[in-house]
């Protein structure tokens, strides 16, 4: 066994309702005027207003800042910024999915260090503490609320990681309320997305047995309540166990990281603006088809988490769990190839250098090169 260390920073707050005891998170940490981060989305179905009369109850002076896209921009940020800047906000709330929680951080990088957010790209490299995070999720989901990582997409759109302990969210609120409105659709990638974190996490080179017991938790947790919970999002046991699965699954890999289908997606979504959710469920079967070469045995603990089998019959094949998967995709809707997002061979020259640009490549459990890389492409259109 490798060495290793373990530390849980951060307070999480579980349950339904708990968006109601959002303004005082906010008095505990004694904070003036917060920047509440959402989405335009989230603004149209009326969550910020929900979220802002709660604070506004409470005298809380806050301004929102809803122009967080998909796959937000340095652009975004640098708005995000200023606004936090002229306003001498103190803290930020983030409501939504993975964009608006990753624009929180980043925002609060920028607004509380300067300069711009390219500037601090890569790990560690924000000098003075930021403004504390309470981050709101409205999906199952990034998992961004219990990691130090965002990803912002520069002017190349290449998708930056920026990574820091000082971007870490203090305070989580999962409501369970809160995601019982997405569309099937968002459900579903979302969903794949938190299944995609909790594998790549439990299969990575730097998987511990602390991340392996949070991987495995969320992956039982996703398998068996996916299917439910994109069926009918107002199934609360579901959507809970949903909302709990994504954040085990973002714990997973905030401490062991990803792999081949994160460092695969991103150039994706970056050049092609594929939804994020979309792009790993589209190539997590065709990398855990790949990673089998790897496999020490723990694809039957996966495929048996996923499928509630308590036992294999004695022959189980890798290629069991990688069928899985794509079964899974097919049920809840989610396209099974590139091609039919019109991405194709002629695309792999702008795809495979951003891919191997990503570090991600170094936790993966299969050792992967430039032609390999291209290969997975391929595979998956
Ligand atoms: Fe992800």
């Amino acid at each position: 066994m490798k060495p290793f260390s373990f530390s849980v920073k951060g307070e999480v707050n579980f349950g339904a309702g708990s968006l109601n005891e959002l303004p005082a998170k906010i008095s505990a940490r004694n904070l003036k005027k917060v920047l509440l981060v959402s989405d335009p989305y989230l603004e149209k179905i009326g969550l910020v207003k929900k979220a802002g009369d709660l604070l506004a109850e409470k005298e809380i002076a806050y301004i929102t800042f809803t122009e967080v896209e998909a796959n937000p921009s340095a652009e975004t940020v640098a708005r995000g910024a200023s606004i936090f800047v002229e306003n001498n906000v103190d803290g930020i709330v983030c409501l939504g999915g993975g964009s608006p929680i990753d624009v929180a951080k980043a925002v609060a990088v920028v607004g509380t260090n300067g300069g711009k957010i390219e500037d601090y790209a890569g790990f560690n490299r924000v000098g003075k503490p930021v403004a504390p995070i309470i981050a709101v999720p409205t999906t199952a989901g990034t998992g961004s609320e219990v990691t130090s990582v965002a990803v912002i997409k520069n002017s190349d759109n290449f998708k930056m990681p920026i990574g820091s302990d000082k971007i870490l969210p203090e305070c989580v609120l999962l409501d369970p309320l809160l995601i019982t409105t997405l569309p099937s659709s968002v459900a579903a990638a979302t969903g794949m997305d938190a299944l995609t974190h909790a594998v790549e996490a439990y299969l990575s080179l730097e998987a511990t047995p602390f991340s392996d017991i949070i991987a495995e938790k969320a992956i039982s947790l996703i398998g068996a309540n996916i299917r439910l919970f994109v069926a009918n999002r107002t199934n609360l046991e579901a959507a809970s166990a949903m909302l709990l699965g994504s954040t085990f699954a973002g714990m997973a890999f905030a401490l062991s990281r990803l792999g081949n289908v994160h460092a695969l997606s991103h150039p994706l979504s970056g050049h092609f603006g594929v939804p994020h959710g979309v792009a790993n469920a589209l190539l997590f079967p065709v990398v855990l088809e790949f990673n089998a070469l790897a496999d020490s045995g723990k694809y039957e603990k996966i495929y048996r988490l996923i499928t509630g089998e308590k036992a294999c019959p004695g022959n189980f094949q890798p290629k069991m769990l990688v069928d899985e998967i794509r079964r899974l995709n097919a049920e809840i809707g989610l396209p099974q190839k590139l091609s039919a997002l019109g991405i194709t061979e002629g695309s792999l020259s702008l795809l495979v250098p951003d891919a191997m640009k990503s570090n991600l490549l170094l936790y993966n459990p299969r050792q992967t090169t430039q032609k390999d890389v291209e290969q997975l492409y391929l595979n998956a259109m």
